[in-house]
């Protein structure tokens, strides 16, 4: 069995007690400053300082031994909130949103999430396919190991299923962990106009039994928001899908706070997303609940609003993970290190808060943290090597990559990156 090590490190990592960290617990991270890690067969098999991990173990044993250098060691990124599954870009809108037309009259004039609908309707499931790739590609390149994506811009049952079917062959064929996401409810299609009750019993009596059966998605989201969908089609959807045994998740009080952090806690979601508009009693209830916040400094960036409160959020013990929200119109970046830059610098979380952020919570936030998220024995040996002592790095060093290497289940994967 083929044993490895990985030595002279500066380890930091979450630890992984079987819950989300929140409260003081989102910055308690463990560090080794001579670290090792011991990988077989892509699996962690120990962690520490590198005199107790080389304690007892013979020479021999070691197929391979790698000098670090000194650099710093992370689990690698845990990206748990993307769109990147579209089939064209929005540049011109991005300038009228620059020009100052906001981002949801864009999309009741039709544009938007429309407008990819319209592209996603006309694409293949190959060009979905390459487009997706790439994404996971790039995201891979600048550290993500473990990708969700979402469907949402189909909003036909044959477009979902579309959209579903290029995650899935891109989850194949990419050296990471892709987690598909069913976001059929994601705006009120064209057709259903006023009529956005009609389209929400579609979507549970025909897509929800055809994802459900074909077994490419068991996370069902939807956009609860003004002009969208209100928090009652919200229930309806989200129990309909608990009742397929789906895990269910919300774009919750992104603009205006219609109470999605609160259908969130009374649903148990694995997590609510977005939530700049939340308001405390109801971030209160997602913490009584263990709901995690997903939050998504990037898109708050990109649409020049003020920042989810990560501080009242994790004094009132919810926890807080991190994600990239890449989509072709309100966040368009693969990068969780701008986002754990924008954590750090704008939302005053601490580097150790941002790398739990960005690793562990973010696992819990979608079913995989049994597999990834921290350095703990017996998880996925994916882990980053970054140009730098600590995670601090990834904010101080603004604008560039960090990171250096990549390994996905103990192999360096650098060279399969676009
Ligand atoms: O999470 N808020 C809704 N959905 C996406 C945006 C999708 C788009 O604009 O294409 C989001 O920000
Ligand atoms: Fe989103």
């Amino acid at each position: 069995m083929p044993l490895k090590i990985y030595r002279n490190a500066q380890i930091f990592t979450p630890v992984d007690s079987g819950k989300p960290c929140s409260g003081p617990n989102q910055g308690r991270i463990a560090h080794y400053d001579r670290g090792a890690l011991l990988v077989r067969d892509g699996v962690i098999e120990n962690i520490g300082e590198e005199r107790h991990v080389c304690k007892g173990l013979e020479k021999e044993q070691l197929i391979d031994e790698y000098d670090c250098g000194g650099r710093c060691l992370i689990p690698g990124f845990v990206d748990p909130h993307t769109h990147c599954c579209f089939a064209a870009l929005r540049e011109s809108e991005f300038e009228q949103r620059v020009a100052g037309t906001p981002y949801l009259e864009i999309l009741k004039r039709g544009g938007g999430i429309l407008s990819s609908v319209k592209a996603v309707a006309q694409a293949s499931v190959d060009d979905l396919y390459s487009m997706t790739r790439k994404h996971a590609l790039r995201a891979m390149a600048l550290g993500t190991t473990t990708l969700e994506i979402k469907s949402g811009y189909g909003l036909t049952t044959e477009n979902e299923l579309k959209m579903l079917e290029a995650i899935g062959r891109v989850a194949r064929d990419v050296p990471l962990d892709v987690v598909a996401t069913f976001l059929g409810a994601h705006a009120i299609p064209v057709e259903f106009k006023d009529r956005a009750d009609d389209y929400i019993t579609l979507v549970i009596d025909e897509m929800l039994p055809a994802v459900k059966a074909q077994g490419i998605a068991n996370v069902c989201d939807i956009f609860c928001e003004q002009g969208v969908f209100n928090i009652e089609q919200g229930r309806l959807l989200l129990q309909a899908a608990l009742d397929l045994g789906m895990n269910v998740k919300i774009h919750a009080d992104e603009v205006h706070d219609l109470g999605g952090a609160k259908l969130a806690a009374d649903l148990q979601a694995i997590s609510a997303d977005h939530l700049l508009a939340a308001n405390d009693e109801n971030i209160a209830a997602m913490a009584e609940a263990g709901v995690v916040a997903n939050l998504l400094p990037a898109t708050a960036y990109s649409l020049r609003k003020s920042y989810a409160r990560a501080r009242a959020m994790i004094e009132l013990n919810v926890p807080v993970a991190l994600a990239t929200d890449c989509n072709p119109g309100s966040s368009f970046t693969e990068s969780m290190q701008f986002v754990f830059g924008l954590a750090v610098l704008n939302m005053e979380m601490s580097p150790a808060e941002a790398l739990i952020g960005t690793t562990l919570n973010s696992a819990y936030s979608i079913g995989m943290a049994d597999k990834v998220g921290s350095l703990d024995c017996g998880k996925q040996a994916d882990f980053l090597l970054l140009d730098g002592e600590t995670p601090a790095i990834l904010a101080y060093h603004a604008g560039v990559s960090s990171v250096q290497e990549i390994y996905k289940k103990g192999v360096k994967i650098n060279n399969q990156c676009c």
